[in-house]
């Protein structure tokens, strides 16, 4: 649910389940306030007191007192000259960490920050992650796992994917490096023989997804010889669960055959296999390692659990973009390249910079108090908004394509079932380049 700041209109999101709340808007300090019990509830004020009350799961006369409500990223961020932009919020990256640490109280968290980081900017987030406590990361790519070492040299870098292209680089950074093939392997420990270092890897078994991996049959064998090669360090064996549930079942069974056979053979190492789907799923399979991806960033890993919500994930992303020009549209004219959109009566549109190029995939926006249409074709670089004849919609004016603005939401799950995307797909689209603006709440 959202709740809105009658003051300056920023809105927050206040977990499900709460009755009453009153605190300090964090842009203007008015109090922005909320009760169940009164009518027009969203607006309505209620007690002066910072607490929060929230009923209690199965008791609901019970008040059980929380100390703070988390905030949606609301472009609460005015003071740069951008004209389209991404807010990441480090502090609902750090809520979520929490709550991953809650359900894998056991494991130690591998944050997967591959990808720029989901595109959430791989520096930033790796280095408030380390700043939280994590020390363990994990990349797909040299270049970016060389960044994250550099910037973080206490930390367990480990490079998911190949590390041929840049071997002398990355052992040189003491980047950890998988070892799936006997030729991979045998390439980097003839690597670190000739250098005269010792070379820190992770071995990745492949329990039934047939992709990057040792297959299941002889792996044991192959954690065995890696463990006891001179040049290498064994620091973990992992796998990856397919995320089909009866093939789950049985890629558990065949991780933990082979982690016996193992250790029967003398060798003990830290394993893992449970990314975010498994994280929230099968806490049985939180080894000593669980690689928390998605989770970090503040979605589900698919619908079901999106559905299921087993724990309350915080989006960090939202995306702004401001007016650049409004102009009157007269009916029966026609908007963008190839005019598919014809307006059936005079109203006016807002052009703003944020295209397909950009990662823009939306079918409305948030601007002036409402959910406004795009209309026309998207082109690369803008989209075009239908603004009805009796708003007052201006230059400058605040456009919301993900997140809350007057009390309104345009979700990033939303985005990614109207578009016939995973969530993956939503935040892997928006452009490196679109300039992110970093706060922590
Ligand atoms: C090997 C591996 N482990 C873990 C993850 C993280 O997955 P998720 O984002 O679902 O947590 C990924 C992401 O693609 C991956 O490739």
């Amino acid at each position: 649910m959202l709740v809105i700041c009658k003051h300056c209109k920023t809105s927050y999101r206040i977990p499900d389940g709460l009755t009453r709340i009153a605190f300090p808007c964090k842009r203007c300090q008015a109090e922005v306030s909320y009760s169940a019990d009164e009518e027009n509830s969203a607006e309505a004020p209620c007690a002066k007191d910072m607490s929060v009350q929230r009923r209690a799961a199965n008791n609901p006369t019970t008040p059980e007192l929380i100390a703070g409500i988390p905030v949606e990223g609301n472009s609460m961020q005015t003071n740069h000259p951008y004209l389209a932009w991404l807010e990441v919020n480090l502090g609902a990256i750090g809520r979520n960490l929490d709550l991953v640490r809650g359900l894998c109280p056991k494991s130690q968290i591998l944050a997967i920050v591959k990808t720029n980081a989901y595109g959430f900017g791989v520096k930033e987030v790796s280095d408030y992650l380390f700043s939280r406590g994590i020390r363990d990361f994990a990349l797909a790519k040299p270049y970016e796992a060389l960044l994250v070492k550099r910037a973080n040299p206490d930390a367990n870098v480990l490079l998911m994917g190949p590390s041929s292209e840049c071997l002398r680089e990355l052992v040189e950074a003491k980047v950890q490096l998988a070892c799936f093939s006997n030729s991979n392997r045998d390439a980097i420990a003839k690597h670190a023989a000739s250098s005269g270092v010792k070379v820190q890897v992770q071995v990745k078994v492949d329990t039934g997804v047939h992709r990057l991996g040792v297959r299941h049959e002889h792996a044991a064998d192959f954690i065995v010889e890696t463990a006891r090669n001179p040049n290498l360090e064994l620091k973990a064996a992992y796998s990856t669960f397919s995320e089909v549930k009866e093939v789950d079942r049985l890629q558990w069974r065949r991780l933990c055959e082979i982690r016996e056979a193992v250790e029967a053979r003398g060798v003990n190492t830290a394993w893992h296999i449970a990314s975010s789907a498994s994280i929230l799923r099968y806490p049985q399979s939180h080894c000593e390692f669980v690689r928390a991806g998605i989770i970090l960033y503040g979605h589900y890993p698919n619908p079901e659990e999106h559905e299921l919500k087993r724990v309350n994930l915080e989006p960090a992303m939202t995306m702004h973009a401001r007016v650049i020009q409004v102009k009157p549209l007269h009916k029966g004219e026609g908007v963008s390249y190839r005019l598919t959109y014809t307006a059936p009566e005079d109203h006016k549109v807002a052009l703003i910079v944020f295209g397909g190029l950009d990662g823009f995939m939306g079918k409305k926006v948030i601007l002036g108090g409402r959910f406004c249409e795009v209309i026309g074709n998207l082109t690369q670089n803008h989209a075009m908004i239908h603004v009805a004849p009796e708003m007052d919609v201006k230059e400058g004016d605040l456009v919301t394509m993900m997140g809350c603005q007057d009390g309104l939401e345009i979700s990033p799950a939303e985005l990614a079932r109207d578009s016939n995307l995973s969530i993956y797909s939503v935040h892997a689209r928006i452009s490196d380049k679109m300039p992110r603006i970093y706060f922590d709440d």
